[in-house]
């Protein structure tokens, strides 16, 4: 029987990551927000990192939706995501200092998010440590909240309202079988205490009492109010727990569906998925990265040379090093053939790809810009990611559409039919070996550089 009193008008947009994440994601979401009313962060935690610009000021956001900058706009932290207390606390002081209108009033945080405790991070490290191929986690303790939730001892936003000894007994929960871990692995300062921790967590919980909501609530306001929704993506495709390239993935369904839930919304509340990539490809941690160039990197670390390598240019031009973690990122060239995976796992309806100014700088360097356009894998031309590259241990080569020279683009070029020719080529070409239309180009860093195509 249909419902009576909603009407499911499809009004959210998920902002969707098509790469290893750090796409732009914040750029375009930013533009969206600003006539939208409700704004949600639905999966990941304070691994994920883009920077806002308000009134001038650059300010680098980690669990706060992006859209707090709109002052009409109400920022959801939905169930989805790995709750961070203390991150969040800091993020929410930096932000005080720019006196962006009811801060207070507009950020809700679900009371059912699961909540990061500085045991996870530890745990993180521990379960690197582990692994004879650590995955490079963010060590923002993901993977450990969400395996806690999944086992049923996490704890969630609203036990932080619980009196500190309610509180203590259901730390020591975790307690219990987390130190034994700890104690094994020579980790004795890491050791949980209980009370200790309630007692801190417990102060937190009442700074955070007035922001704590039913998620569902919010996402019924919007709905039935018809009023636009943004999904601010975080991660991306190649970085979803079952799409992406497991181990070295993160701990949460990203993609558009897994999105949905984390944001309390339907499929039905749905209206368009906007893929986000660059003009080129990059990524941080470990796995298989089939258009990567060489690059001066060791350890997450970039040693000292004298002639730069064709990824060092890119991360250079490109200002590749990590919102969350300063790491420099290893990069290569545009995929498009991750682009096509990417839109059938996230349901793409466009295209936005960023860094175009960027790609023809980094052409005019290097003298050619590539596109991958197809894979061999396993002997065989193939147009998709395979998913048993665990299994063959061969990380699939590219085959590129090469353009030679570069481009210059003005930051405030607006008109897409004055782009330069060969940059023109370049977007067909992703186009259609993607089969998604491509709506947005960035040409510049600010929000407004982007040029979009009716
Ligand atoms: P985790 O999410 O911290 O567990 O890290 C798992 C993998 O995802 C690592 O390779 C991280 O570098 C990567 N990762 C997690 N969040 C982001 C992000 O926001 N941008 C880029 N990579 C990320």
């Amino acid at each position: 029987m249909a419902n009576k009193e909603v009407d499911y008008l499809p009004m959210a947009t998920h902002i969707a990551g098509a790469m290893w994440g750090d796409e732009g994601k914040g750029k375009i979401a930013s533009g969206e927000a600003e006539n939208a009313r409700l704004v949600i962060r639905g999966t990941g935690g304070a691994n994920a990192g883009h920077s806002v610009v308000y009134k001038g000021n650059k300010i680098g956001l980690h669990l706060v939706p992006g859209g707090i900058t709109n002052p009409n706009a109400i920022c959801l932290i939905g169930q989805g995501v790995a709750f961070d207390p203390i991150l969040f606390l800091k993020e929410l002081e930096e932000l005080e200092k720019y006196e962006i209108p009811n801060l207070g009033e507009r950020i809700k945080i679900s009371g059912r998010a699961p909540v990061v405790f500085p045991y996870h991070k530890d745990m993180d490290e521990l379960y690197e440590r582990a692994k004879d191929k650590p995955v490079g986690t963010t060590r923002r303790g993901i993977g450990p909240t969400y395996s806690d939730y999944d086992n049923r001892f996490a704890l969630r936003v609203y036990d932080l309202l619980l009196p500190p000894y309610e509180l203590a007994g259901k730390i020591g929960v975790a307690a219990k079988i987390l130190n034994i871990l700890f104690a094994a692995f020579d980790m004795d300062e890491c050791i949980i205490n209980p009370e200790s921790l309630a007692e801190e967590f417990h102060k937190y919980g009442e700074v955070l009492r007035p922001m704590i909501v039913n998620g569902d609530r919010i996402t019924r306001w919007a709905r039935q109010n018809g009023y636009k929704v943004i999904i601010e993506g975080a991660q991306a495709y190649r970085l979803d727990k079952n799409y992406g390239d497991y181990p070295n993935v993160t701990s949460s369904n990203c993609v558009t569906a897994g999105a949905l839930i984390g944001s309390h919304l339907n499929h039905k509340d749905l209206d368009k998925v906007i893929l986000v990539s660059k003009a080129y490809a990059s990524r941080v941690g470990n796995g298989p990265f089939p258009t990567e160039l060489m690059a001066h990197i060791e350890n997450d670390k970039v040693i000292p040379y004298e002639k730069p390598f064709a990824g060092d240019v890119i991360r250079e031009e490109g200002h590749e090093y990590g919102v969350s973690t300063g790491r420099p990122r290893r990069c290569g060239w545009a995929d498009a053939v991750i682009l096509k995976s990417a839109g059938e796992a996230e349901g793409a309806d466009f295209q936005c790809i960023n860094h175009l100014d960027t790609i023809g700088k980094i052409g005019q360097i290097l003298g050619e810009i590539k596109v991958c356009v197809a894979y061999v894998y396993q002997g065989e031309q193939i147009d998709f990611y395979p998913d048993d590259i665990e299994l063959t241990k061969e990380t699939p080569t590219p085959i590129y559409e090469t353009l030679k020279g570069g481009w210059e683009i003005s930051s405030d070029l607006r008109d897409y039919d004055k782009l330069p020719d060969l940059a023109k080529k370049f977007v067909s070409i992703i186009e259609d070996v993607s089969g998604i239309p491509v709506k947005y180009l960035g040409v510049g860093p600010k929000n407004q550089d982007m040029i979009v195509r009716s």
